[in-house]
Order: structure tokens, then C-alpha cells, then sequence
């Protein structure tokens, strides 16, 4: 049900937490147009209620016809797992967004970063890539609400193969797991609040446990008689030599920056402007498990 007459663009709404944005802005009566690579995978996944826009971040006159007539855009890239695809598609894909979008006559972008980034955690390209995204935006002129969220509850599953769940690394840091249902709300809101304009917010669901204790707990309902183990980084990187496994030589620079990475920032101002978060991480494993 369409009802502002303001249409947002969602570049990655076929991604896993660009699907949750798009269908939650056309539940706040946003016009919703979903950019993707594959006219048939977003058809697929979106059904006849979305305007569609086939296209490609790396090709200006696509993301120019995509953004003609939309009053804002969000941006939910994912690159990697090669250094210079994060560049390539984060840094680069976002910055050619807002340059296309500024071009257009879009107003306003809303865009899903990390709540490590920070200038000084650049040393990882992956957050080197959505700082500089976030740079472009913020000198794009356009007004921008940037969402530095911290691990989502939907991540858990990917830890989980058969009757086994496991942490790579010791990953000690406490995290407040979000559901991508409560970020989402908070990106629409993002469209119809003033006060959320040209800032950064930290993005943090309701209860902080470790990798461990929320792998224990989701497991615990989805299936108890799967076992959390932690395995030592070390024995991962000898395993991926030896088993040429090429999606754990990827994954594993990644778990290595979250070792030593925690999140950070006060989500505080969020939670005033946009509402705190509700989903705890209980409902959201007995939702899932349904
Ligand atoms: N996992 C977490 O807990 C967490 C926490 C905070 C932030 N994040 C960040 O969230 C971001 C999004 O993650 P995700 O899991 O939603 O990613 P994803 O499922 O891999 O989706 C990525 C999206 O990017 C689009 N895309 C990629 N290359 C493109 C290109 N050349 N042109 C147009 N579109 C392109 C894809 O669209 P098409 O294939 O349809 O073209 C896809 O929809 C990542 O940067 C991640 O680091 C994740």
C-alpha cells in the first residue's frame, strides 16, 4: 500500500539484509524499487509488488535510469572477500551511487555499515571499504543516515552445519545481536524523521552475549542436541591448507579482524530517535525455528 508519494531505491535488495529493508519500507507506504543484477532472482524474491530495475554498480547509465524519480536510496553492498572487491564494491559501488544519485535530483541515502568501522580499524580492507563509502556519502551533499549496526541474529544459522555449531576463534567480545527485522524498521524510519539526517548511528539489539553464548542459545531452540565447539583459528588456517577449502581460506580473515574487534559507539541516540530494538535473540531463534 503506497502511501507517500516518495519512492526509495534499494540497491542490494536481494541481499540478506537489503530484502528485510525493502519489504519493510513498502509496509510504511514507501514506493520501493528494487535494483539487482538479475531481473529474475529480485522477481523472484519480490514478487509483482516491487518496480524492479536491472542494472549494475559498475555501470553509471544503469544506476542513473534506476534513481529517476526516487526520493532517496539505500545502499546494502556487500564485497569481498579479495581486498580489492571490497574496494571495488563497496567503496567504489557506493560512491557511484551517490554520484549518480545526486545527479538525479535523489534527496536523501541511507546506507548499512559496521559497527567497527572506524578510521583506525582501516587496517582491514573490508572496513576500510565502508569507511570510505561512508566518507563518499558524506561529502555526496546528499542528506545521509548512516547505520554502523553490530552482528545480526540472522548470521547465527551460517555457524551452524548438521549437528554442529561452531565459533572460529575465540571471538570474546560481548555483542548486542539485532534482528534485522528492528534495523530495517529504523532505516524506514530514517525516511520520515528530520532529526535522523546527516548522522551516524550504532545500531545495537537488546541483550549483549558472546559468539558462544549466542550460538548456545539459538542452537539450545532450533535443535539441542547440536554442540557449540570453539575452534582455535589456527587449526582452521591448517585445516583450509590442507583441505584447499577455499570458503574457509575466505571466511577466515574475516573471523581473525572479529577476534581482535569488538563493536563500538553509544547506541543510545538511536534508540531515542528510532526506538530501542525489542527483538531479543529468544524470540527471534523460536521465530526462526518455526
Ligand atoms: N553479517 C552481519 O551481522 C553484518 C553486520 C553489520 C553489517 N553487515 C554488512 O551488511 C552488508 C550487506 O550484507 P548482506 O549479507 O545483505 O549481503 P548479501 O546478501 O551478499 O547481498 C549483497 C547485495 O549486493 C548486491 N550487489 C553485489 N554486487 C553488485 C553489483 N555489482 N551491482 C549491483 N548490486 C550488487 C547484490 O545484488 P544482486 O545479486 O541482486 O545484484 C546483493 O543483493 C555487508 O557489507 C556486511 O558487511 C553485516
Amino acid at each position: 500500500m503506497v502511501l507517500f508519494d516518495k519512492r526509495i531505491l534499494v540497491v542490494g535488495a536481494t541481499g540478506m539484509f537489503g530484502q528485510p529493508v525493502a519489504q519493510s519500507l513498502e509496509k510504511f507506504g514507501f514506493n520501493v524499487r528494487v535494483f539487482s543484477r538479475s531481473e529474475q532472482k529480485a522477481k523472484k524474491l519480490f514478487g509483482d509488488g516491487y518496480e524492479i530495475a536491472s542494472g549494475d554498480i559498475s555501470d553509471i547509465d544503469s544506476l542513473k535510469n534506476a534513481l529517476k524519480n526516487c526520493y532517496g536510496v539505500h545502499i546494502n553492498l556487500k564485497g569481498g572477500p579479495k581486498q580489492k572487491d571490497y574496494d571495488r564494491i563497496e567503496h567504489k559501488g557506493t560512491a557511484a551511487i551517490v554520484k549518480a544519485a545526486s545527479e538525479v535530483g535523489v534527496k536523501r541515502v541511507t546506507y548499512l555499515s559496521g559497527a567497527t568501522v572506524s578510521k583506525e580499524q582501516c587496517w582491514f580492507a573490508g572496513t576500510k571499504a565502508k569507511y570510505n563509502a561512508e566518507q563518499a556519502i558524506m561529502r555526496s551533499g546528499l542528506d545521509y543516515t548512516i547505520f554502523r549496526a553490530t552482528w545480526f541474529m540472522e548470521s547465527l544459522p551460517l555457524f551452524v552445519k548438521g549437528n554442529q555449531a561452531s565459533v572460529m576463534g575465540k571471538q570474546p567480545h560481548k555483542l548486542h545481536w539485532l534482528a534485522a527485522e528492528d534495523y530495517a524498521r529504523m532505516v524506514s524510519k530514517a525516511y520520515l524523521f528530520d532529526e535522523a539526517a546527516n548522522k551516524i548511528f550504532y545500531a545495537f539489539g537488546p541483550e549483549a552475549y558472546t559468539m558462544k553464548e549466542a550460538l548456545e542459545i539459538f542452537c539450545g531452540i532450533i535443535n539441542p542436541d547440536i554442540k557449540v565447539t570453539m575452534v582455535p583459528l589456527g587449526v582452521l588456517s591448517f585445516f583450509a591448507k590442507i583441505t584447499f577449502s577455499k570458503q574457509l581460506k575466505e571466511v577466515l580473515p574475516l573471523m581473525r579482524y572479529f577476534d581482535k574487534t569488538g563493536e563500538q559507539g553509544d547506541p543510545s541516540p538511536t534508540d531515542e530517535i528510532f526506538g530501542a530494538p525489542q527483538i531479543t535473540l529468544e524470540q527471534w531463534s523460536k521465530e526462526f525455528h518455526k
